[in-house]
């Protein structure tokens, strides 16, 4: 078993992704400065001897690199950032300082401390509104926020460091992620767990525009093991791979799975749609089974019964 330092661990996929870690039997070193990030997400892991958390900024010069000479991890699984888009655009240079720069303290604590493996949370963001559907790794890159840009500079950084100075990358461009944890506060949220809040409270979901804008949401259970996979996995090598399922589902389909759940919710709410909203994004999920041995397993109807009902599987204690 392997140690594996998470950063971001706090996160919504970050905790995760240390939960299946720990659940693999591997030990932990959990990072995070709460930007975004909570502790109670790490409830579970905090009882476990095998995890320790460290608060710490990741974009401070020296931070990561000091405990990444201490303990040694066997790999990095590099999730902490800005995460949304518009906070992106509305202060480029701290997307430029968390998405950028951090990256590259990553890539020099690796090459400095002889870590093996860098698994790094990229995003179909970079591919912005590609043409082609389903979407391949070899697809335009046209990101059309600071925040795609941000990812594709990160990969080429990352992937750059690996080749040059002998250890392991594997870029995960992730499509829409969803499950427990989400952090619905924010109007920029996933759409299904913006769903879930109004599902919860018994109000109408809110569609901009006619609702058959389609996305690839992938459970972050699953999204979870492909990191696990990506970090542990005998025999990966650098690469890049999309993390999706390679099925479409509408806004409208996903209304009418959480008004099938009981008790019920009232029929949608229609709003114009927003300017620059992507229509379809689907992807192409073949190179992470190639690379990684990688399918997703939960469907959206599945993952959404969990995030209603709590998970099917035992927590981990
Ligand atoms: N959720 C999605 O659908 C999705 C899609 C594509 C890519 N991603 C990427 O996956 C990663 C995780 O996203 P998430 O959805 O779990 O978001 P999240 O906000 O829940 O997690 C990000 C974590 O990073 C921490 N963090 C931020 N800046 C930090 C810093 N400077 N130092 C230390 N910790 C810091 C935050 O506190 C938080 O715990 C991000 O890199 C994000 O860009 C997410």
């Amino acid at each position: 078993m392997a140690k594996i330092l998470v950063t971001g661990a706090a996160g919504f996929i970050g905790s995760h992704t240390v939960d299946c870690l720990l659940g693999e039997g591997h030990a932990v070193v959990g990072v995070d400065n709460f930007r975004t990030g909570r502790r109670e997400n790490l409830a579970s892991a905090l009882r476990s001897a095998a995890f320790a958390l460290h608060e710490l900024d990741v974009a401070e010069p020296g931070a990561l690199a000091k405990l990444i000479a201490a303990e040694k991890p066997a790999a990095i699984i590099h999730l902490a950032a800005l995460v949304s888009v518009q906070e992106s655009i509305a202060n480029p240079a701290l997307n430029f300082s968390l998405n950028i720069a951090a990256s590259q303290l990553v890539a020099e604590a690796a090459r400095l401390h002889g870590v093996g493996r860098v698994v790094f949370a990229s995003s179909a963001a970079i591919y912005g509104d590609a043409a082609e559907r389903p979407i391949r790794e070899s697809a335009e890159k046209l990101p059309v926020s600071p925040y795609g840009a941000a990812k594709l500079a990160s990969e080429a950084l990352l992937l750059g460091h690996g080749a040059a100075y002998g250890f392991t990358v594997r870029c995960q461009r992730y499509f829409n992620v969803f499950g427990p944890r989400q952090d619905p506060s924010s109007p920029y949220s996933g759409v299904i767990s913006i769903f879930a809040r109004s599902y919860r409270e018994g109000k109408s979901v809110v569609i901009f525009g006619d609702g058959r804008q389609t996305r690839d949401f992938i459970a972050v259970r699953d999204v979870a093991r492909a990191n696990v996979l990506a970090a542990t996995r005998p025999g990966v090598t650098s690469g890049v791979a999309n993390i999706c399922t390679g099925r479409a589902t509408s806004l409208l389909d996903l209304a009418a799975l959480f008004a099938s759940h009981p008790p019920g919710s009232p029929p949608p709410t229609h709003r114009p749609a927003r300017t620059g909203d992507i229509v379809h994004s689907l992807g192409d999920p073949t190179a992470a089974t190639a690379a990684l041995g990688f399918t997703a397993q939960v469907t959206v109807a599945e993952g959404l019964h969990e995030l209603i009902n709590g998970p099917a599987i035992p927590a981990l204690s």
